[in-house]
């Protein structure tokens, strides 16, 4: 069990999730691509208790990238379904948990983006974590659109070109309300990030799985916070400098 392995005061802060591999879950048991989706929708319910238990404070996941509008319509469709009819505000407020999103919500549905701002609104208060659901987002979305931000800033006078730093990029993305990722899983045996967080994710550890999304459980979240642990995150700096002794 690697629960018991965990050290609980190294705990990662943010958890990023590419919730990969619903698709080849369901076609391997002779399933519709939209069961791998419910499946994996039951996943991520079920993965919201470990997560608050841990102390885990932040969970982001990929639900819907700006380029899965092109997958067949029937599929977009089905997942749009999916979102309505699974998205429970009172399963939130259960776990005390914060809804947040990143990306177009204007592109969602007009019945889903009632749901997704009432779920918003009614969950603002919670406390014993966040939430976060990439919908129609990409990195390079977010990013196109903050440079427009601070162009128009720049434009009307109130922000100086040369004033110009991480912070201002930081606070100008949809995730200004977020610390940056410690840690990102993607699991289904994929190695790449697939236009997320790509600016948040500079000096996150990185962690791939084989396992497809619906069978990632409360142990195999473990055994990735486990695998974290074992890292020695250090940003840029030498080995030495991390562990605070003076040896080059
Ligand atoms: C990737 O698997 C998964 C998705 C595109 C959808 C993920 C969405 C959910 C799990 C629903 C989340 C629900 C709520 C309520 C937030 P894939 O289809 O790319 O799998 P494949 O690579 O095996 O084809």
């Amino acid at each position: 069990m690697y629960k018991e392995k965990l050290d609980l005061t190294r705990i990662p802060q943010h958890i990023a999730v590419i919730m990969d591999g619903n698709g080849r879950w369901a076609k391997e048991r002779g399933m519709k691509r939209r069961d791998g989706h419910v499946a994996g929708t039951e996943a991520l319910k079920n993965i919201l208790k470990p997560v608050r238990d841990l102390g885990i404070k932040y969970l982001t996941v990929y639900a819907f990238s700006t380029e899965n509008w092109n997958r067949p319509d029937e599929e977009v469709e089905a997942l749009m379904a999916l979102l309505y009819e699974k998205l429970d505000v009172n399963l939130f407020m259960e776990n005390d948990v914060r809804f947040c999103v990143i990306g177009d919500v204007s592109r969602l549905p007009q019945h889903l983006q009632a749901v997704v701002n009432h779920c918003l609104e009614t969950t603002a208060n919670n406390t014993k974590g966040t939430l976060t659901v990439a919908l129609s987002y990409s990195s390079k979305w977010e990013l196109v659109e903050a440079t427009k931000k601070i162009a128009r800033r720049v434009q009307d006078g109130t922000l100086q070109v040369d004033d110009i730093n991480e912070s201002t990029i930081d606070e100008s993305l949809n995730t200004s309300f977020l610390p940056d990722p410690d840690l990102l899983i993607r699991t289904g045996g994929e190695y790449r990030l697939s236009n997320f967080l790509l600016w948040q994710c500079a000096y996150t550890e990185l962690y791939f799985c084989d396992t497809y999304w619906p069978d990632f459980d409360e142990e195999e979240l473990c055994k990735a916070i486990w695998n974290y642990q074992q890292r020695e995150r250090r940003f840029g700096k030498t080995s030495e400098q991390v562990i605070g002794t003076t040896e080059q």
